[in-house]
C-alpha cells in the first residue's frame, strides 16, 4: 500500500481527496496546523473510511517541524500539496501573508521531497491564473495572463517552481492541477465545505436558503454574457478529488509522457450565477432570497474549461451533475444545522 503525504489534508478539497486516495487503496498521512482546515473534517474523514487517519499539526513555513515528517515517514510514496490560503479578496487585503504562507510552505515541502527523493508531486493550482482569458473553453496551453488577485498570482509563482524543479530534476514528476470551481459536499454529507463567512457563491446561497444570512447579492447582471451574469464552470468536490488519485496513479506508474504536465479540472460546462440559483432552486423547493447589486471587482466575467486533456491522459471523468452538486451542498448545509442543534442541546 503506498503511502501519501496530503498537505492541508483537513481543507475542504484536500478532505475529499483523502477519501478518494483511501477508497483506491492508498495509505495517507496529512499536515494541516487547523489555521484554516479543521479537525471536525478529520473525524468526518475517519467516520467516512472506517479508520484513524493520522495529522501532523506542522506549519509548513517552519521547515524544521516540515522535515520530521519525512524523517518520521520515509515511506512517502507521493505528496499532494494543497496547504494554501485561498481566499481572492483576503489575497487583495494582505498580500505579503499571502506570498510568505502560500511560497514559503511550498519551498518546504518541495526541499524535503529533494531531500528525501519523493518524486512524485501534485500541486494544487488554480483557473486563476488564467486571469481574464478570452479563449473559451480554456485550454492548458493558453497563455497566462496578469493574475486578477495576489492569491492567483501564488499559484503561477507555485507552478513556475515546480516547473523550475522538473527542468532540474527529471526524476522529479510534477502534476499541476488547475481546479474550476470546486463545490458540493461527499454524498454521505459526513464533510463538507465549513467556512463560517463565506465569500463563495454556493456556500452562500446555502448559508441563505437555511437562514444563516438574511438575503446574498448576485455580484453584477450587466455583463455581456447570456443573462448578464457572470459564468463559472462548477464541479464537484469528489470529481476534483478523484483527479488527484488518477494523477498520482499516472505518475506512480510511470504513464507520465513529461515529467512537468498541467491539467484542468472543470466540467467542460459553463454556469451563469442566475443558472446556478434557479438550479439550487429547482433541487432544493426553496426560493431564495437574493438582491442584484454592483459588480465584484476581481471577478472574471467567464472562465469554463476544456477537459479533454485531463479525461483522456488521466482516465478521469466527470460522475457529478449540476443537480447533484446542488443537491449535496445544501444536505451538508441541512446536517451543519443539525449537527449545531445537537451541540447547543449538550
Ligand atoms: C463565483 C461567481 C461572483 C458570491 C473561486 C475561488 C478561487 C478559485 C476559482 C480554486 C462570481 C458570484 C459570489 C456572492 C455572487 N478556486 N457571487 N454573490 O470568484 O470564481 O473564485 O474559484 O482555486 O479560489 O474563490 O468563485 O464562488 O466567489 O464566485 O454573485 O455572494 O459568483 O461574482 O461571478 P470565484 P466565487
Amino acid at each position: 500500500m503506498k503511502k501519501i503525504l496530503v498537505t492541508g489534508g483537513c481543507g475542504y478539497i484536500g478532505g475529499h481527496t483523502i477519501v478518494d486516495l483511501i477508497a483506491n487503496g492508498f495509505e495517507v498521512i496529512s499536515v494541516d496546523d487547523l489555521s484554516r482546515g479543521s479537525l471536525r473534517m478529520l473525524q468526518g474523514i475517519e467516520k467516512i473510511v472506517g479508520k484513524p487517519v493520522k495529522n501532523y499539526k506542522v506549519n509548513l513555513c517552519d521547515a524544521d517541524d516540515t522535515e520530521t515528517i519525512f524523517i518520521e515517514n520515509p515511506d512517502i510514496a507521493g505528496i499532494i500539496h494543497f496547504a494554501a490560503y485561498k481566499s481572492v479578496p483576503e489575497s487583495v487585503q494582505s498580500p505579503l501573508n499571502y506570498y510568505r504562507n502560500n511560497i514559503d510552505s511550498l519551498v518546504n515541502v518541495l526541499q524535503c521531497a529533494a531531500n528525501y527523493k519523493v518524486n512524485n508531486f501534485v500541486f494544487s493550482s488554480s483557473c486563476s491564473v488564467y486571469g481574464n482569458t478570452t479563449t473559451l473553453p480554456v485550454e492548458e496551453t493558453a497563455p497566462l495572463a496578469e493574475p486578477e488577485s495576489p492569491y492567483a498570482r501564488t499559484k503561477q509563482i507555485g507552478e513556475a517552481i515546480c516547473r523550475d524543479l522538473a527542468k532540474q530534476n527529471p526524476d522529479f514528476n510534477v502534476t499541476l492541477l488547475r481546479y474550476f470551481n470546486p463545490v458540493g459536499a461527499h454524498p454521505t454529507v459526513l464533510i463538507g465545505e465549513l467556512q463560517e463567512k463565506p465569500e463563495n457563491l454556493v456556500p452562500v446561497i446555502t448559508q441563505t436558503a437555511i437562514g444563516k444570512r438574511a438575503e446574498m447579492t448576485v455580484f453584477g447582471t450587466d455583463y455581456p454574457t447570456r443573462d448578464g451574469s457572470c459564468v463559472r464552470d462548477y464541479i464537484h468536490v469528489m470529481d476534483i478529488a478523484n483527479a488527484h488519485t488518477k494523477a498520482l496513479q499516472y505518475t506512480l506508474a510511470g504513464e507520465n509522457t513529461t515529467n512537468c504536465d498541467v491539467f484542468n479540472l472543470g466540467t467542460g460546462n459553463g454556469v451563469t450565477v442566475l443558472e446556478l440559483i434557479k438550479a439550487f432552486e429547482k433541487v432544493s423547493g426553496e426560493k431564495l432570497n437574493y438582491i442584484i447589486g454592483d459588480r465584484r471587482p476581481g471577478d472574471v466575467v467567464e472562465v469554463y474549461a476544456n477537459n479533454a486533456k485531463a479525461r483522456a491522459l488521466l482516465d478521469w471523468d466527470i460522475k457529478y451533475n449540476l443537480d447533484q452538486m446542488m443537491d449535496t451542498a445544501w444536505r451538508w448545509e441541512q446536517a451543519m444545522k443539525k449537527e449545531a442543534a445537537r451541540i447547543s442541546m449538550n
